[in-house]
């Protein structure tokens, strides 16, 4: 991994800025091809998954509407219970949509497990999950992810979307912190 320095922090290089541009494409033209004739909403999770869903949705050749949510989890000793709080709800109406859940990272699955079922019950037509990064290992609570960027192994990554203490997600890359500034 090449490591690099980003206001004075030193990061490892996971995956590079082209690295996850061509991915985002192949996501993009996969989920063209599903949707097609669909009626296509995607949901965004604030704040982590706003540059992956910025990049995506202009890959997608298709009409189609956005929406986000915002949800925190409630404190890490409560956190295995799977108890999600929603900050910000999603606008528009879900009945008869296809749902698609635009996430970040699925580490514990405990947010998207949460959210799959607030929005079936809402009557979406299709609720389906597109996740920037997945760390299988963490997994507490099982989640079908139909689309996944990358896997990566058990580890806390920052950048293009994901912080460290609300700081990194500016990065044009992900990357793994060595030391902090
Ligand atoms: P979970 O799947 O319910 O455990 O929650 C996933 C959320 O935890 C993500 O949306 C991120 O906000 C956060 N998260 C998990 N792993 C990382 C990481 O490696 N870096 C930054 N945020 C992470
Ligand atoms: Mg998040």
């Amino acid at each position: 991994m090449t490591e690099t320095e980003f206001n004075n922090s030193k990061l490892k290089v996971m995956l590079s800025a082209e690295q996850i541009k061509e991915r985002i494409r192949q996501l993009g033209e996969q989920i063209t091809n599903d949707y097609r004739g669909r009626d296509l909403l995607m949901i965004g999770v604030l704040k982590g998954a706003c540059v992956f869903l910025s990049d995506l949705m202009r890959h997608i050749d298709l009409p189609m509407m956005v929406d986000f949510i915002a949800v925190t989890s409630y404190g890490a000793a409560t956190k295995s219970s799977g108890e999600v709080r929603i900050l910000k709800d999603s606008d528009a109406s879900l009945r008869g949509r296809d749902v698609l859940i635009v996430e970040d990272i699925v580490d514990t699955g405990l947010t998207l497990s949460y959210l799959i079922d607030i929005f079936r019950r809402r009557e979406a037509a299709s609720v389906e999950i597109v996740a920037f990064l997945d760390k299988p290992e963490r997994r507490i609570k099982h989640v079908d992810v139909k689309y996944v960027g990358f896997e990566i192994p058990n580890s806390f990554v920052v950048g293009y979307g994901l912080d460290y203490g609300e700081r990194y997600r500016n990065l044009p890359f992900v990357g793994l912190v060595e030391s902090l500034d």
